[in-house]
């Protein structure tokens, strides 16, 4: 397949560099050659060859029929068509509806949003920019009432502010930002948690609710866990490192089973500018994460975020974040016992001791998976006893062997390379330096791990690997060394519990489109020419145990489609097929999916619409304010394009899916 795909996703996504592990720990490319070299090559080059001769046009078009006299899969719905277009689609018998908008009020004081007359003070009142986690916290144990918690991972300036973009050979210049519209954009950060009740089957927020909140780039947040407070974290304003203002970046997330918000940090790395002093300890620390990033120019107005005045700032971002959501004056707590990085998310299961698992992912090209396992147990009569549980555990990174089994390595001070000889002093510097700590363990570098989403009765897992176009070492065995368009592997833990510290895997599918033989992808053959989808990034398992997954970086170029949400069956004959339920408008990319507990509604959440479109004939250059390739949702021509929350739900009612 020739490599011309551009990847339109949002600059903190798609950097640009061969990813930052300077390591040379085998990666997954080199493992998964061995494994099939050695055990299976000429069976797996040869069920390649026949996946790609028999997935012509017109077979997709008979799976297409197979399809609809029904295959054995866990999914009955109409699938969508893939494609490009300034609207988004769902599966026919289903409604799609706007639930929330950049700019919607959050609170009933809250100013009408009005695109031309922004302000900090009004954006810290309404619902934030580029909406990613979705979670959903029932209420009193209602199905038809909960807090929606909403992660808004960063802003897009050319998108959101008039007059400011100007074009230069055909590609978008913006403008230096000012003070105020740095307020505007730290604000637009964070996350939501606002009250939603369903009346006559439709979703509303409610917006006199008393735990509504908005947590922004400037909220105060307390360190917790075994680096509180060390040297490292200590500020000019903060002498003690334990108090930072804000969350920035918060891509996915997850719910503890207590019913907190955890909001992911992660490319933290470019929110900062500036140069550290010379010799200064964090220089190789701050190498492995890229900081500084400089694709904000906050630094100019919030000096903290310029390292050459604060050089302790990025130290202090990077981590989970747990948000008390029944008090809306609690302070979130940055959990520093699930260590530093590129966070993703933090998907949490518990396992059958009672011990609450969270599977991580960092987020960058050769960087790994982790898991954190709490000391103590989950008590579900007694909420209030595990509001400090991430404090205390054992975070593990993740070794796949190429004979299909696999190690979770803790990272633990005074454990095998993790000492002073290092320059590991404490379980703080460890933390601080996860990734560095893991290279020394000899973790297995990934194709950029996103969502790892427990399947809470089958002891699986699954992780989302993006991408990896930088991976070099070609190799006939592995046709995914060049991989554009991510795979998706299934952790099987040992006897199915969730705290083992080894377990077995294998790769649920490889994707992209499979009737390009050179491509390499798995789907099943059943898969139809919609059903197929590249760059998994969210996953969610509804109450049915079923595999939900959306995407970042379907495009009009890359694959011809946008981005959405494709149910995959994994098990039985059925496992590797995978159908389209619902895709977003031009540029943008799928982001929740949060099915909720009676499934009878899937929230997803529409990120960075309208970032895009040059390679779309519906518009055909670059898209900014003045010149939008979509303005949806609302299509005013006095609105701009606005990510939103939609909330899905079948028409007459009834189970999604
Ligand atoms: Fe923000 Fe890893 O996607
Ligand atoms: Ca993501
Ligand atoms: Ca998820
Ligand atoms: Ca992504």
């Amino acid at each position: 397949m020739n490599q011309r795909q551009i990847f339109r996703t949002s600059r903190l996504e798609e950097a640009d560099g061969p990813g930052l592990n300077p390591t040379g720990n085998p990666t997954m490319g080199d493992i998964i050659t061995a494994r099939f070299s050695r055990r299976g090559f000429l069976q797996r080059s040869m069920a390649t060859a026949a996946i790609a001769a028999t997935v012509s046009p017109l077979a997709l078009i008979a799976a297409d029929e197979a399809r609809a006299q029904g295959t054995g899969s866990v999914f009955d719905f109409p699938e969508v068509e893939a494609g490009v277009d300034a609207n988004h689609h769902v599966a026919e018998g289903y409604d799609a509806d706007i639930l929330l908008r950049w700019g919607d009020k959050v609170f009933a004081d809250a100013p009408e949003f009005d695109p031309t007359a922004q302000s900090e003070a009004a954006q810290e009142r309404q619902f934030g920019y580029n909406n990613d986690f979705v979670g959903f916290i029932p209420l009193d144990g209602a199905t038809d009432r909960g807090l929606l918690v909403v992660n808004h991972e960063y802003t897009n300036e050319h998108l959101m502010f008039p007059g400011i973009v100007t074009l230069q050979d055909g590609k978008i210049t913006v403008a230096d930002a000012t003070a105020e519209r740095v307020g505007i954009e730290m604000a637009a950060h964070g996350g939501t948690i606002i009250e939603i009740r369903k009346e006559n089957g439709k979703w509303t927020p409610v917006l006199d609710a008393p735990l509504n909140r908005r947590i922004t780039a400037k909220t105060r947040m307390q360190l917790s866990g075994p680096a509180a407070g060390h040297e490292r974290l200590r500020t000019s304003a903060d002498a003690e490192g334990r108090t930072v203002y804000g969350t920035i970046n918060n891509c996915a997330g997850g719910v503890t089973p207590w019913g907190t918000y955890i909001m992911a940090e992660e490319n933290i790395h470019g929110y900062f500018m500036g140069e550290l002093p010379a010799d200064h300890r964090e220089a190789a620390n701050y190498d492995r994460l890229g900081v500084p990033g400089g694709d904000y120019q906050w630094g100019r107005y919030e000096t903290r975020f310029d390292i050459g005045q604060e050089p302790n700032e990025p130290n202090r971002f990077g981590w989970v974040v747990e948000v008390d959501v029944m008090d809306p004056t609690s302070v979130p707590k940055k959990r520093t016992a699930l260590g530093r990085f590129k966070h993703e998310g933090a998907e949490s299961v518990v396992a059958a001791d009672g011990r609450v698992v969270f599977y991580l992912g960092d987020d960058e090209r050769f960087d790994y998976v982790y898991k954190f396992v709490t000391a103590g147990a989950y008590n579900p009569d007694d909420r209030a006893a595990n509001m400090d549980l991430l404090d205390e555990g054992t975070l593990y990174v993740a070794r796949f062997d190429e004979d299909g089994t696999m190690v979770w390595m803790p990272l633990v001070h005074g454990e095998g390379p993790l000492t002073a000889e290092n320059g590991f002093d404490s379980q703080a510097d460890v933390l601080i330096e996860t990734r560095r700590a893991a290279d020394l363990l000899g973790a297995t570098p990934m194709d950029r791990p996103e969502d790892i989403q427990p399947n809470p009765t089958t002891g699986r897992a699954y992780v989302m690997l993006t991408n990896n176009t930088r991976r070099e070492e070609a190799n006939a065995a592995n046709p995914r060394v060049d991989n554009a368009f991510g795979h998706i592997i299934e952790i099987l833990e040992d006897n199915q519990d969730f705290t083992a510290t080894g377990g077995r895997w294998e790769i649920l599918l490889q994707c992209g489109d499979p009737s390009v033989a050179e491509v390499g992808a798995t789907f099943s053959t059943e898969t139809t020419r919609n059903g197929w989808f590249g760059m998994p990034d969210n996953a969610a398992v509804d109450a049915d145990g079923r595999l939900w997954v959306s995407t970042d970086g379907n495009s009009n170029e890359s694959t011809g489609r946008t981005d959405g949400l494709w149910a995959v069956d994994t098990e039985g004959d059925a496992r590797g097929t995978s159908r389209l339920f619902y895709r977003v408008p031009v540029g943008g990319e799928m982001c929740g999916p949060c099915p909720t507990p009676d499934m009878t509604t899937m929230f997803v959440a529409v990120q960075h619409p309208g970032d895009g479109g040059d390679d779309w004939e519906g518009h055909g250059r670059p898209s900014y304010y003045e010149d939008l390739s979509t303005r949806w949702p609302d299509f005013d021509d006095a609105m701009p394009v606005r990510p939103a929350v939609v909330a899905i739900t079948r028409q007459g009612g009834g189970r999604i899916g």
